[in-house]
């Protein structure tokens, strides 16, 4: 029993793996284990041993349980150990870069006029895209065969009343009409515009506008210049100058096409301003009293101004780009890594 002590305790302190461990429960505690089969031989070990011989076998199960627990354990945990060394986390090595998105250009140029106007009392609104030839055209003076219909060559839908507006003007004719107390407006409103334009350089048959609409009392064409001026300023820098040139539009009387001052060549003459020394960025005018009418707006009462700009040629004034189309096909990061860059300047 004393060699079998200590080849329990050699075995067990060696073992390397719980398979090992294992097998060596079999071999001394198993079914025909050494022990086990010690255990049975107490009925042949005569009456005044027993109890000695009982008490050493016991002493081997005890033993063995023992170094088997300890074992156990220390195979266990060494195994932990093992798995931490092998997932630990090197804090020293370079983070992976996370690469940070930007805006679209379009949508940055909106949010930075919604921003300017909105700290000027306007309301942002919105109106469908799918409209009726009523508010697109014919609230806005513009009945069927008018002529300046001809300018917005317009996507119907199933029949003549129903379009892709055109333009963002008839959010104009849905605030006031929906504006049953008829009390003053400051709306502006972006969004898409649709026109059935060849796709270049310069055209999309989608598109983007802003429309602006103020109406209130005694106001003035003083004031449209007067906010154009802080619109212009604030996207083309302090230095730009402003101007209206006379111009026709159905819903608007005056009608006046929005120029700012070359920022370019600061007004000497040059590609982008053709050698004018202005561009034109928008349309705008006194609201016309037969819209304000067909709204619901006394024209003896109420005067008011609109404006509307198209959002990629600000874009591509602002940003400097030459085909519209670079808008629509913005998976190419090193078109957007420009915008991003831009946007931190
Ligand atoms: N809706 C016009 C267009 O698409 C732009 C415009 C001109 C809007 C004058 C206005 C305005 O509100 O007063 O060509």
């Amino acid at each position: 029993m004393d060699q079998l002590k200590k080849e329990i305790q050699a075995k067990l302190t060696s073992a390397k793996t719980l398979e090992e461990l294992n097998n060596l429960k079999v071999e001394y505690l198993g079914k025909k284990g050494i022990i086990t089969e010690l255990n049975s031989k107490i009925k042949e070990i005569p009456n005044e041993e027993k109890k000695t011989y009982g008490m050493k076998v016991n002493e081997l199960r005890t033993l063995f349980n023992d170094l088997y627990n300890q074992s156990k354990e220390n195979i266990e945990l060494e195994e932990v150990n093992r798995r931490l060394e092998s997932e630990a986390i090197d804090v020293t090595l370079p983070a992976t870069k996370i690469e940070v998105g930007a805006p679209h250009s379009l949508e940055k140029l909106i949010e930075e006029l919604e921003e300017l106007l909105m700290s000027m009392g306007y309301d942002v609104v919105e109106g469908p895209e799918v409209e009726k030839d009523l508010y697109n055209f014919e609230l806005l003076n513009l009945p069927k065969g008018h002529p300046a219909r001809d300018a917005q060559d317009t996507f119907y839908i199933q029949d003549d009343e129903i379009l892709l507006r055109s333009q963002t003007s008839p959010v104009q004719v849905r605030t006031m009409l929906e504006n049953t107390d008829k009390t003053p407006i400051r709306i502006i409103c972006p969004g898409k515009t649709y026109r059935r334009d060849e796709d270049d350089a310069t055209h999309s048959h989608q598109f983007t506008q802003m429309e602006g609409l103020l109406v209130d009392e005694n106001v003035s064409l003083a004031n449209l210049k007067a906010t154009f001026d802080v619109i212009a300023k604030k996207l083309f820098g302090e230095t730009r100058q402003t101007r209206f040139r006379p111009s026709f539009y159905p819903f608007t009387e005056p009608s006046v096409e929005l120029d700012i001052s070359c920022f370019n060549c600061e007004g000497k003459g040059c590609p982008i301003c053709k050698n004018t020394g202005w561009i034109t960025v928008g349309g705008a005018g006194m609201v016309h009293p037969k819209v304000l009418d067909n709204c619901g707006y006394d024209p003896e009462k109420f005067t008011g101004f609109a404006f509307g700009f198209g959002i990629e040629r600000l874009a591509m004034l602002k940003y400097g780009v030459k085909d519209i189309r670079t808008f629509y096909t913005p998976n190419d990061l090193r078109v957007l890594e420009q915008f991003k860059r831009k946007d931190s300047e």
